[in-house]
């Protein structure tokens, strides 16, 4: 929580400290060689992470960004492809390491503002195996919570209808669930639950889980066992790993001794943000599917921990504003603005947020005009 004069630092949930806890945790922790297999700690949290996630092993990495790499390498041969949605993380974000390293193309897929692919698209975008001309379709991958769309969080139906369709074809169904928990918590379902029909899934330990670096990723023995060699591979075998491992430890203990019952304190807040913003004038929704006339903004949107939107005025200066003020957002995609909460940020510091904002759009000249809504400037 900080305190006033602190930075506000809303620009994502990577930004976390480990906890105290985490920290007298990782300085106790018993380690050995990973690569060698006897790091116990290592060997705690990817069964901890299997457990939790209802799969037969896990494995340590170091960001999700590897976590998803990996699961494509033990997914994925050379010249395969796979089927997700455009405006996701490993189409935009991940350099191309798809192409660039699996060796493999994507077919992306429009996501929709709820942040999921028609099934029909899905079903129509298989390639025929028998078609020498055509990539062979090899994995489905999906992202949840779907950071593009104002991170919704995926429900379990959906994610079953994804897996029925992949599995129909024989192909594999991978979540990129760097934000899984946040889609679990919001849902209300367990983590076993939401990753039951996946095949593998990824979850980010360093993002609203507060350990400082890490993901799991998790599925069969076989699975895991081939991201493991290509963990290797792309040179993320790591050795005393035990001394990271050690927080994620204490980011997967059940009740509010962890951190994932918490992460509706995020929720809450990044919706109070949202509300308090959609009463100002000048803040516009992010102008995705859902809101084409780039209205007002729209705090119902916000089921996780992302607020997105545009603001009037200028996007730079009023991030310099805001930063001026003590407050970090960050510019997303298209014009976009996210503010992201987490863990060390409270309800006090979202109405410290809500009143600059304020500020810094009377500095700007935003105004109200007198037959406009509220929220619609
Ligand atoms: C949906 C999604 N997947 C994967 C990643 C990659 O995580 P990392 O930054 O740890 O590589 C991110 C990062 O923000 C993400 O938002």
């Amino acid at each position: 929580m900080s305190n006033p004069g602190e930075r506000i630092d809303l620009r994502s949930d990577t930004v976390t400290k480990p906890t105290d806890e985490m920290r007298r945790a990782m300085a106790a922790a018993e380690v050995g060689d990973d690569v060698f297999g006897d790091d116990p700690t290592v060997i705690a949290l990817e069964e901890r992470a299997a457990e939790l996630l209802g799969k037969e092993a896990g494995l340590f990495v170091a960001s999700g960004s590897m976590g998803n790499l990996v699961a494509q390498m033990a997914h994925l041969d050379r010249g395969m492809e796979t089927i997700c949605g455009a405006q996701t993380h490993i189409v935009l974000d991940e350099a191309a390491s798809y192409a660039v390293v699996v060796g493999a193309s994507v077919r992306p897929l429009p996501d929709r503002a709820d942040g999921m692919m028609e099934l029909a698209a899905i079903r129509d975008a298989f390639r025929d195996p028998s078609d020498v001309h055509q990539p062979i379709t090899g994995l489905v991958a999906i992202e949840n919570t779907h950071a593009h769309s104002m991170a919704q969080p995926l429900p379990v139906s959906y994610v079953a209808a994804v897996a029925a369709l992949a599995h129909e074809r024989g192909v594999p169904l991978f979540m990129d669930g760097a934000r899984f928990w946040n889609a679990a918590v919001a849902v209300g379902v367990s983590g076993r639950e939401l990753a039951a029909p996946a095949d593998t899934v990824s979850f980010c330990l360093s993002k609203g889980l507060a350990c400082p670096v890490g993901s799991v990723v998790v599925g069969s023995k076989a699975t895991i066992w081939k991201a493991r060699r290509a963990r290797k591979l792309v040179g993320g075998g790591m050795r005393q790993a035990g001394i990271l491992a050690a927080a994620g430890l204490v980011a997967l203990r059940d009740g509010p001794a962890g951190m994932i019952e918490r992460l509706a304190e995020d929720h809450a807040n990044a919706r109070h943000l949202a509300e308090g913003l959609a009463e100002l004038p000048g803040i516009r929704s992010p102008g995705d599917v859902a809101q084409p006339d780039d209205g007002p903004l729209d705090p119902e949107r916000v089921r996780t921990n992302f607020v997105l939107f545009r603001v009037n005025g200028g996007m730079a200066a009023f991030l310099d504003g805001l930063a001026a003020r003590g407050i970090d957002m960050v510019a997303f995609s298209g014009e976009q603005i996210r503010a992201c909460t987490h863990h060390g940020i409270d309800a006090a510091d979202i109405d410290r947020t809500i009143a600059a904002v304020r500020d810094v759009l009377a500095d700007l000249g935003v105004r109200r005009s007198p037959s406009e809504p509220v929220g619609a400037a």
